[in-house]
């Protein structure tokens, strides 16, 4: 396949045109306790989306926290207030899954990090979509870089994993991304659609799906995707639905950017209008997001507002 044509995304634009718009709306006051660092930046913010359902927003935990900060973390969240039409997902380490979901608020749903590929029985450490059914887990992240290419999980293994929990009514946030190295030899979008495809051939029910750019050069590094980057790839991946999967799935399908999300680059990340969300990692153990509300004003016009509140109490 063809590196990433910079006309793609501005072709894209077009056609979503009729999708989707966004208005800017002022950021609404969020209580004094929870503003901590984040005054300066209370200007006007627009999020703008192609995709058609809430905007998610994932805090993914990875390997990180003790009893204590989680409790902590948990009662924080809980504080929130969260507006209604935004999807809010946090994803623990497994041991801690039960004390999120037995504290956490209902409103908030809980992932896992990763699931076996199959039923459970003599599988010696591993986790099954059963036993995550069974303590109310709602969803799974698979396809995550760091178990791409530090544990060296491959295509095939990541679509049985979403296969059969998908099976299990375990929705997937299914992540794709390119190396520094794929980047720079203009493989970006053979590297993306290649892990689509194979998470395509596993996946009959897209609603219980949600798509995770996540350049593997920005995660963890503190080097965002610049807007357009982010942009440009994720037209290109609801493209890529369009064409291998429907156009109904390409237009409901939320595509969420990963990779150095914080405070000070979301608003615009969230104006680009293939951004649909976001899944965050460092940052979602030291702040706390708040995904404002999906105001409808008129057809097509959707208002959301994001901030997002530094916390310094956690260390990542
Ligand atoms: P990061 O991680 O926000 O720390 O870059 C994102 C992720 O791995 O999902």
């Amino acid at each position: 396949m063809a590196a990433a044509p910079s006309s793609l995304a501005s072709s894209h634009l077009s056609r979503v045109a009729d999708l989707r718009r966004a208005a800017a709306v002022a950021i609404p006051a969020v209580p004094q306790q929870l503003r901590i660092g984040c005054s300066r930046r209370r200007a006007q913010r627009v999020v703008a989306m192609a995709g058609s359902g809430k905007f998610f927003v994932g805090g993914n935990w990875k390997c990180n926290g003790t009893k204590d900060s989680i409790s902590k973390l948990v009662s924080e969240l809980n504080a929130a207030t969260l507006e209604t039409d935004v999807d809010v997902v946090v994803a623990p380490p497994f041991i801690y899954i039960d004390q999120v979901k037995n504290s956490l608020t209902g409103r908030i749903e809980v992932s896992a990090q990763n699931v076996w590929i199959g039923k459970g029985g003599a599988y010696t450490g591993e986790i099954s979509a059963e036993q995550l059914v069974d303590i109310g887990v709602q969803w799974v992240i698979l396809g995550h870089s760091e178990r791409r290419h530090i544990i060296g999980e491959d295509d095939e293994f990541i679509g049985k994993k979403a296969a059969y929990a998908l099976s299990q009514n375990v929705k997937l946030i299914a992540c794709i991304g390119e190396l520094l190295e794929e980047r720079e030899a203009g493989k970006t979008f053979d590297v993306c659609f290649k892990q689509m495809k194979a998470f395509a051939d596993s996946i009959s029910n897209w609603a219980d799906v949600v798509i995770a750019y996540e350049p593997v050069w920005a995660i963890g590094t503190g080097k965002v995707a610049t807007p357009e980057q982010a942009q440009e790839v994720h037209a290109a991946v609801r493209d890529w639905l369009k064409t291998n999967v429907s156009p109904e799935v390409a237009s409901s399908t939320r595509i969420i950017y990963g990779g150095s999300v914080n405070a000070a680059n979301c608003a615009e990340l969230a104006k680009k209008e293939d951004i649909d969300g976001f899944l965050v990692g460092g940052a979602s153990l030291k702040w706390l997001l708040f995904v404002a509300l999906k105001t409808p004003l008129a057809n097509f016009i959707t208002h959301f507002q994001i901030s997002m509140v530094f916390k310094q109490d956690y260390v990542y």
